[in-house]
């Protein structure tokens, strides 16, 4: 029997499910409209392929700025390959600078150490960045590579690598700098020409809403010629294999052709929204913390290191992160995520990726106050929701 409250919640649902989680995200229309067009008619080795692979990087110089010192390569695996890359390209005797600031970063020094890099790690609590001052201490103490995570999906933090990239050209000019840009490369603006990372790397799942099929890596010249002086760089992960291969317009494996025309779709997408992204994720993640604000809710990132693509919102004691994320998806169709590891029950994540909308968000928010209102107003557990059957709808 559909309620007064039924219809309150049903106003906020939107029409189809939205995937909103920190990567996998839901797809955007113009990469969903290649994949349901998608007919296999021509092999990776074909000339068609050949033209594809090169419209796909003039796309990616075209977006990201990238000046002819530095190459776009694409892979047909995901991005926690291409940490893995940076470790492999670089030789053995290199000293690492690795940061801790969430999962996703500790895990790239992680990945340093399991090669038996010599890695120290800046750590900091979780939900904050790296502030300039430690920056510069560390910079000071003689490293060849430094890991930065542009943006930490564990926490919602970002940080500012324009300024971090430009510090270290400054005071360790012989250092590479290999950057993370797995979930927010997109949805900012970066311009490899004033950055200069010597990598930098980002998964195809995140803000390019392709699913995880692949990923892009931006390479300095000079990550090559040290990946040349490399004895031991293998065949898959090898940046000097990848490069030739690109050179000719091709991949040393089976790379999708699939992929690549989603990334073309997306790229377009990208460059017809223009500046107009980036204000869009500003907005979208400003609306998110708007919302935690309105209910008395504390963020996990500081202030100055607020990401434009995930926020992570602390829950009250009343209500279980789980609980809350599930009700979320059957009331309002919009998954979202719970905090990372041991947040998980006390944290919700929600991404500003890909092609989401103001009025989505919205709409998405209002119905999450709803929700929220529901849980603190009545006796947990039985009766919370009754009456509301989005499932018959
Ligand atoms: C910041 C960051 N780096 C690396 C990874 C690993 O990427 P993938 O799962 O595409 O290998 C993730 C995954 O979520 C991430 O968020």
């Amino acid at each position: 029997m559909k309620t007064a409250r039924h219809d309150e919640f049903m106003q906020y649902r939107l029409p189809d499910t939205a995937l909103w989680t920190p990567g996998p995200h839901a797809l955007t229309p113009a990469v969903e409209r290649t994949i349901r067009a998608y007919r296999a008619t021509y092999s990776h080795r074909s000339n068609d392929f050949k033209s594809l692979y090169s419209q796909t990087v003039a796309l990616l110089r075209e977006a990201f700025h990238v000046p002819a010192a530095f190459t776009p390569l694409i892979f047909g695996h995901t991005g926690s390959y291409g940490w893995e890359m940076v470790a492999v390209n670089t030789p053995p005797a290199f000293r690492a600078l690795g940061l801790e600031m969430g999962a996703f970063s500790a895990r790239w020094a992680e990945v340093f150490a399991r090669h038996e890099r010599a890695v120290d790690v800046l750590r900091v609590p979780w939900g904050h960045g790296i502030e300039s001052h430690s920056w510069h201490t560390a910079l000071r103490r003689g490293y060849d590579v430094a890991l930065l995570t542009h943006n930490e999906t564990a926490t919602g933090v970002m940080l500012p690598v324009d300024a971090l990239c430009r510090d270290a050209r400054r005071l360790a000019p012989d250092m590479l700098v290999a950057v993370d840009g797995v979930s927010i490369a997109g949805a900012v603006d970066l311009d490899m020409g004033s950055m200069r990372p010597d990598y930098y790397l980002w998964s195809l799942q995140k803000d390019f809403a392709i699913p995880a099929v692949g990923s892009v890596m931006i390479v300095s010249n000079r990550a090559l010629e040290t990946a040349e002086s490399v004895a031991k760089r293998g065949y898959v992960l090898d940046l000097v294999e990848w490069h030739a291969r690109g050179a000719g317009a091709q991949t040393p494996v089976t790379v999708s052709d699939l992929m690549l025309r989603c990334l073309v779709a997306r790229l377009e997408e990208m460059l017809d929204e223009g500046d107009a992204r980036f204000a869009r994720h500003r907005n979208l993640a400003r609306m998110q913390r708007d919302w935690a604000e309105k209910h008395g809710l504390d963020l996990l990132a500081q202030p100055a290191f607020y990401s434009p693509t995930v926020t992570t919102i602390m829950m009250p004691d009343s209500i279980p992160a789980t609980e809350f994320i599930h009700e979320a998806k059957n009331l309002l169709n919009v998954q979202i995520a719970p905090g990372y590891g041991p947040m998980q029950d006390t944290a919700i994540r929600i991404a500003a990726m890909g092609s989401t909308s103001e009025s989505e968000m919205e709409r998405f928010l209002a119905g999450l106050s709803l929700i929220f209102r529901n849980w603190t107003a009545n006796p947990p557990v039985t009766g919370r929701f009754a009456g509301v059957s989005p499932a018959k709808t």
